[in-house]
């Protein structure tokens, strides 16, 4: 790569050759933008390339949409990624935009920075961040203004920035370093920290809180997993008032000690630590490296993905939010159409109770659950709210102590009384490596001629997922296949399939599982038994054996 000054321009800023880099398919922002193993995301110039890629999206967009040119960037403590922020900072900025970045290194959540986007009004964010993958891989993703949510990009985002991708042939940036740029005030440095922490106070009343465990000896663990959100949640705690032990607090470039690599996923298998110790505190949580995610245990009781939402659609009114959110006056929360139906449930019977609130099924990828602008979560434990459209681990746990502190009661008690009313949903996801092409033409076949059948359920419904977003209208196809089936007892049950977008391996297929039981029969629905039951089925769709090797992420009950 050859850095030139341009002559007759601005002296302070450079263009990097990156006509070199070659582009293909495997950089295009997915699920939840591009993730690559590390050597093939550091290949020189793609970052640089994919900065500018970002940047000259922001230039198509209109002068209102690009509003104040103010960028947030930031991301998780992931290798290498303060240069990387470094580096985008000084692309943007050299591309005429006014980046923020937090102090320390640049390091915040995804969340933070959604919240900072939010609170500055800005155009947009550059997140370096793989998220839960595991150490070996590196990510970014870009995120929405403030006029749209400031949730993650949407696909008509995504694409545009892959076209621009392939045309970029030179990169601006400052020539200067970043610390030059911090000083001439060409680049921002905030405490992102306190921005995060003053957000949330917005949201949650310090006071209820503080009164809510007044005298009470409640204690909460939290395990960050060595990503981004220890020093947020120390803080948060702090704020609030709540007594907090902390685990793998520490931000660290591999999520562990050097020669560790760890898998920065909130998944009981990576959680063993917190589990061991859960029993000791009212609430423990885990966070993903980019603290997004979120899984919670009440003592040693696992507060699903679905128990959470279902809790957030039964008190979504708990918060002070009803002008904030519900513009035409109806509550309209999101999941993604593979995970468990226990909040429609919840919502149905509100909807039976006269509320106006209703449930949309989107594709998987928390942007078509943001664009909703409202509480939602996806099958893989994020929540989102309506404050500032991304899925928060943090807002998880303050939602969740706020639910006990303004109600008095344990979140098991809370669960009890909406299983009561509505019976309850049994999910888990599970997955398999197989070929993409000869596996989607073997479900596709099913779904075209369906049996009535297989592996001895009937097979009620097989159908392609589409999704037209009531929002802005665009389509988008085969999200998922779906089958609906009952089982040889009577019960029903719905199988959903799709191909990862996020892995950096062999195209893997995931499956899940919904059960629905009403009444006292629960035992005999538990998951496991659901899983046992279907899986045959599974293997006859893909014509290999579906593995469930993730059972316990959504299986642990009390
Ligand atoms: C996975 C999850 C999905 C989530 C995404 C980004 O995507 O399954 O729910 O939106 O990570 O966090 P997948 O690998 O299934 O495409
Ligand atoms: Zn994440």
């Amino acid at each position: 790569m050859n850095n030139k000054i341009i002559a007759n321009d601005n002296p302070m800023i450079t263009t990097m050759d990156v006509s070199a880099v070659t582009i293909t398919k495997k950089d295009k922002m997915g699920t939840s933008g591009t993730r690559l193993k590390a050597p093939e995301f550091n290949r020189p110039g793609f970052h640089p390339r994919m900065n500018q890629a970002i940047c000259d999206h922001w230039h198509g967009l209109s002068v209102e949409q690009q509003g104040n040119k103010v960028v947030i960037v930031g991301g998780d403590p992931r290798n290498g990624n303060p240069k990387r922020i470094q580096e985008a900072a000084l692309i943007a900025a050299a591309n005429g935009f006014k980046p923020i970045v937090p102090k320390d290194n640049g390091l915040a959540p995804t969340p933070a920075i959604s919240a900072a986007i939010m609170t500055y009004k800005a155009m947009g964010g550059i997140i370096e961040t793989a998220s839960h993958n595991p150490a070996e891989d590196v990510g970014i993703k870009t995120n929405l203004s403030y006029s749209r949510g400031a949730g993650p990009a949407l696909e008509e985002v995504t694409e545009d920035i892959f076209v621009k991708l392939q045309d970029v042939k030179d990169t601006k940036i400052l020539n200067m370093t970043y610390s030059e740029a911090v000083e001439k005030g060409l680049i921002q440095e905030v405490d992102m920290v306190k921005v995060y922490v003053d957000f949330m106070k917005k949201i949650f009343d310090t006071e209820i809180i503080k009164q809510g465990f007044k005298g009470k000896p409640f204690q909460l663990l939290l395990d960050p997993m060595h990503g981004a959100s220890g020093p947020y949640a120390k803080a948060l705690c702090a704020e609030f008032g709540i007594k907090l032990d902390m685990i793998n607090a520490e931000p660290l470039p591999f999520f562990g000690p050097e020669n560790e690599h760890r898998h920065p996923e909130p998944e009981p298998r990576y959680l063993e630590e917190l589990i061991g110790k859960s029993s000791a505190y009212n609430l423990s949580g885990g966070y993903d490296g980019d603290g997004d995610r979120n899984l919670h245990y009440e003592g040693k009781r696992n507060i699903t993905a679905g128990d959470l939402a279902a809790l957030m659609a039964e008190h979504y009114g708990i918060l002070p939010i009803k002008e904030q959110i519900f513009k035409g006056g109806q509550v309209v929360m999101g999941r993604s159409i593979v995970s468990t139906s226990q909040p429609d449930l919840a919502i149905e019977r509100l909807q039976r109770e006269g509320q106006d609130i209703k449930m949309v099924a989107t594709p998987t990828g928390f942007k078509f659950i943001a664009e909703l602008g409202n509480f939602g979560f996806e099958e893989s434990n994020g929540h989102g709210n309506p404050w500032h459209g991304e899925k928060d681990g943090m807002f998880a746990t303050m939602f969740q102590l706020y639910l006990m502190a303004k109600t008095q009661k344990t979140l098991d008690q809370l669960l009890q009384e909406i299983y009561k009313k509505d019976g309850r949903a049994y999910f888990t996801r599970g997955g398999i490596t197989c070929p993409k092409d000869a596996t989607t033409q073997r479900i596709m076949g099913i779904i075209n001629n369906p049996p009535k059948e297989i592996a001895g359920f009937k097979v009620l419904d097989a159908r392609i997922f589409n999704y037209k977003s009531p929002v802005t209208g665009l389509e988008t196809k085969n999200a998922a296949y779906m089958f609906k089936l009952e089982s040889p007892t009577g019960d029903i049950l719905t199988l959903s399939m799709r191909f990862s977008g996020t892995g950096t391996g062999d195209p893997l297929l995931r499956t899940y599982v919904d059960c629905v039981k009403k009444g006292e029969d629960q035992i005999s629905a538990r998951l496991d038994k659901a899983l046992d039951y279907v899986r045959p089925v599974a293997n006859e769709i893909v014509g290999k054996v579906v593995e469930f090797p993730e059972l316990d992420f959504y299986a642990k009950e009390g």
